[in-house]
């Protein structure tokens, strides 16, 4: 038999098993994993001694080319998607917004735009929902039968992105009938909305009153309602950037009750706190996103979470903004601080680092958090999510115990700041395929633009 590649002596790791194999690819696919393939035909031929070999990271949370608090996030679907591959991921699920007065299929068509000529790696979309009247409402069984099966909705951001319950409700019955997935940003805007206009009355305006006006109960009360909705319309609902312990208690209580409910949380709430606020002058809005940063005692119960299954995914709620003109329209309000923070490069590196390193869960967990539970969980599995023959060979080759500094003068992320800058991880990819195709050769950009592939997915059938 004839391989494109052959990856030689790999200890591959998938969310179930950990073993010595060869894989031999052929295309775009796995083709052959044994204890020894032939390599004396094949293109290529890899020595994977002392590497792991693991599914191509999935990251089910970005938003790339996203015009938002007056200026767009500052990675585009080719310089994301490069930095996502220098980290290890080799899919992601980006937002497609719908405005208010546009039907679905608009802010599906525009975001599909955005991506297809520019993408290295593959990509899909959830479709936020901004206004939904009776044809929209239609439209969702159409946009999943589409490959567009998740959508977001917000309970946050009043005049925005906000819907009211009523509308959240409806939503959630029509993604139940269709077998769509609601992913809701949690938090109470309406309440947050008043605290955050008395701040501003007591001249509070420096970036740290973001996270002070956003309290942890907003994000609990939030994610307990969206749970309560879900459960009356009979759906599945996804809680997206969980950021604290009580909104975890939340969601622990509907898992223990058998209810369908799920929850990413991201590194930024596993590796920084409110105490980042804590620096000169206006340095503080590089940490202004949403929901806020919270007291450090809540990361040690994060890691619990995500050890013991109440959290199923980490995602980076990948939004960039540059310190310098985009962070800087809040220099006097921080209001006016576009949300958002750069995260899509280092999610395998920080959740190996402090997961595995860290020892609170094993590198299968790593693998089921980072990849398997996102295929599952959006319709990508098992194309997407683990090494089998057949499946896409999106591939990682990882050092557990390379060592780096994270910083924004080494990163490939087209931000000029980095969230994690001067924290040391252990664990990076070496050499990451997307589809067969290396894109990071040892450290090196060789991937192209536009070779990324729109994926449709499938319809939700649980985890
Ligand atoms: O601050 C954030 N998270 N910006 C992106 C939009 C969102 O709510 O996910
Ligand atoms: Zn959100
Ligand atoms: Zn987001």
């Amino acid at each position: 038999m004839r391989f494109d590649t052959v990856i030689r002596n790999a200890t591959v790791v998938t969310a179930t098993d950990t073993y010595r194999a060869d894989v031999g690819l052929s295309g775009d696919r796995v083709s052959a994993i044994a204890a020894q393939l032939p390599a004396e035909n094949s293109g290529r031929v890899i020595d994977a001694t002392g590497l792991l070999l693991i599914p191509g990271g999935i990251d089910v949370h970005t938003h790339l080319d996203m015009p938002f608090g007056g200026t767009t996030s500052s990675d585009d679907f080719e310089t994301g998607t490069i930095a996502a591959a220098f980290g290890g991921t080799t899919t992601l699920i980006d937002f497609a917004i719908q405005y208010k007065g546009q039907s679905l299929r608009q802010a599906f068509d525009t975001w599909m735009t955005k991506a297809h000529d520019k993408a290295v790696t593959d990509y899909a979309f959830h479709c936020i929902i901004t206004d939904l009247g009776s044809a929209q409402l239609e439209e969702m069984g159409q946009l999943i039968r589409d490959g567009v099966t998740s959508f977001k909705l917000f309970m946050a951001y009043p005049g925005v992105f906000m819907l009211d319950d009523a509308t959240i409700f409806k939503a959630m019955g029509q993604a139940a009938e269709h077998n769509g997935l609601i992913c809701m940003h949690a938090e109470n805007g309406g309440a947050i909305d008043v605290i955050v206009q008395r701040a501003l009355a007591e001249g509070k305006r420096a970036p740290k009153y973001h996270a002070l006006t956003r309290p942890t109960t907003a994000e609990a009360e939030a994610t307990s309602r969206a749970i309560a909705l879900a459960e009356m319309a009979g759906a599945p609902v996804y809680i997206v950037h969980l950021s604290c312990n009580d909104a975890l208690d939340k969601v622990r209580e509907a898992r223990d009750r058998g209810l369908p409910a799920y929850a990413e949380t991201c590194p930024q709430y596993l590796y920084l706190s409110i105490e980042n606020f804590d620096v000169p002058g206006f340095e503080g809005a590089k940490y202004v996103f949403t929901p806020p940063l919270r007291e450090k005692w809540h990361q040690e119960k994060l890691w619990q979470g995500l050890a013991k299954d109440t959290l199923q995914v980490v995602s980076t709620d990948h939004c960039p903004f540059c310190f310098k003109e985009q962070k800087e329209l809040g220099k006097d309000d921080f209001t006016k601080i576009p949300n958002g923070g750069p995260g899509i490069e280092h999610r395998l590196s920080l959740v190996y680092s402090g997961g595995v390193h860290g020892k609170h869960f094993s590198p299968n967990r790593f693998v089921q958090l980072v990849s398997t539970a996102p295929a599952k969980l959006f319709g990508l599995y098992p194309r997407k999510g683990t090494i089998a023959v057949g499946s896409d060979a999106d591939l990682v080759l990882f050092d557990p115990n390379h060592e780096e500094v994270i910083s924004a003068k080494t990163h490939h992320m087209r931000v000029d700041y980095s969230m994690f800058e001067g924290i040391k991880i252990k664990g990076a990819p070496k050499t990451v395929y997307s589809r067969g195709r290396a894109v990071i050769d040892s450290g090196k950009f060789v991937g192209r633009a536009g070779t990324g592939q729109f994926l449709r997915r499938q319809a939700y059938s649980g985890l």
